[in-house]
């Protein structure tokens, strides 16, 4: 069976970034360190941490007394990040400078008087963290689908903000139906190029195999989005955090396997899914299976 890996899989620069950080911080310090959500969207990668680095993930910045709290790479709202300066805790900021851009926009676009749109799923942390930083906005509304906009009056300037791994179809979509909405629109694009990179070579990867693979955490918004891209291309694709979720019948039949993986899926876990395909292909050949070389 033929192996194939995108090449753009494993980390991406900002989540790369966070981690960096988040070991630095516990190789200078013994006392626990806090994060607030996990750092990235990867439960197999936060529990290494928690394991091996004294890195714990609390939900509020209530549950965390004193030390330091490292803000994840999708970043946190406004009032967390203000609360844990209050309190005067030791901040080291992880968000990935592409978040923190799009942050700053939201809080350019509401201040020069648009009415904001956050192109983006609703409950993602990382949207979250966007509307907050809309102040002083008269209205702000996320849709990550332009049927979430029907109800929306004519606004006399609309400014758009993209949640950094929104699908760019998702994007032009809401652009197209914000233009019959007001007469001047601005729109930043900022989706991250990682995601579109990751994407596009997931899309020709899933093309040209019998069995797509895509590796990340379920609470991953950009592995779901790209095993939806995958699935509508090769019917035969699955999303899984770890190797060992793979069935071997699942791969009966199949010449060739493709493998990606959201932005927060380390070497690692693609390594062992590698491994796992192996060890199934050995042993369909020990049962009577295909003889072809891996
Ligand atoms: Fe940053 Fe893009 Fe990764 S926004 S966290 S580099 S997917």
């Amino acid at each position: 069976m033929h192996i194939f890996i995108a090449k753009s899989s494993g980390f991406c620069f900002g989540v790369k970034r966070a981690i960096n950080l988040a070991t630095e911080c516990s190789k200078e310090s013994n006392e626990a360190i806090y994060t607030l959500g996990p750092i990235i969207h990867n439960p197999q990668v936060v529990k290494r941490l928690e394991d091996s680095s004294h890195i714990y993930a609390k939900k509020t910045v209530d549950e965390i007394k004193a030390g330091t709290v490292i803000i994840r790479s999708h970043g946190v709202r406004l009032e967390e990040l203000n609360a844990a300066r209050e309190k005067g805790l030791n901040i080291v900021d992880a968000t990935c400078p592409f978040v923190k851009k799009a942050q700053e926009l939201v809080t350019l676009l509401a201040r020069e008087g648009y009415a904001v749109i956050i192109a983006g799923e609703k409950d993602h942390p990382e949207v979250q963290g966007l509307l907050s930083y809309g102040i002083g906005a008269v209205k702000i509304r996320v849709a990550s689908h332009p049927d979430e906009l029907k109800d929306m009056p004519r606004k006399k300037k609309i400014g758009i903000v993209a949640q950094t791994t929104l699908h760019a179809e998702k994007l032009q979509d809401i652009v197209c139906f914000c233009l019959g909405k007001a007469a001047e629109i601005k729109v930043f694009n900022t989706i991250c190029n990682a995601t579109s990179i990751r994407q596009e070579e997931s899309a020709l990867l899933a093309k040209k195999v019998d069995r797509m693979i895509v590796a990340g955490g379920r609470n991953s918004a950009n592995t779901r989005r790209l095993f939806e891209i995958c699935r509508a291309i090769q019917p035969m694709t699955c999303n899984i955090e770890e190797a060992k979720e793979l069935d071997s019948d699942w791969f009966e039949g199949a010449e060739s396997v493709g493998i990606t993986s959201g932005a927060s899926t380390p070497d690692w876990i693609i390594d062992s899914v590698v491994k796992r395909i192996k060890e199934i292909e050995s042993l369909n050949k020990k049962q009577g299976g295909r003889a072809d070389a891996v």
